[in-house]
């Protein structure tokens, strides 16, 4: 499967999060505190469509996003999304 980062098609595997992708990759997702949802240095946008197809933020990421200056309404937290097959293709950007 693949994900898309600003247009750039990615290799991905089921079962990975969107963070470890971007970081095999060398993009400049930093992910801070590796995924405890402290840190928010994983933040991506999330292509509009996709969004609306991921599972719900839990009530912890939406925290660390209300703390995120340049937070958007499809901003979600690349730690926290794990990659299952029916995301094939799914779309970020970097903000
Ligand atoms: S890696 Fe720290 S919140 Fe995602």
């Amino acid at each position: 499967m693949k994900v898309i980062f600003d247009g750039d098609e990615l290799a991905a595997r089921a079962g990975e999060r969107l963070l470890d992708v971007a970081r095999r990759n060398g993009l400049p997702l930093e992910g801070t505190c590796n995924g405890d949802l402290a840190c928010a240095t994983c933040h991506v946008i999330v292509d509009a469509d996709w969004f609306a197809k991921l599972p719900a933020a839990r009530e912890e990421e939406e925290d660390m996003l209300d703390l995120v200056a340049d937070a958007r309404r499809t901003s979600r937290l690349a730690c926290q999304i794990v990659l299952t097959p029916e995301f094939d293709k799914l779309s970020v950007s970097l903000p």
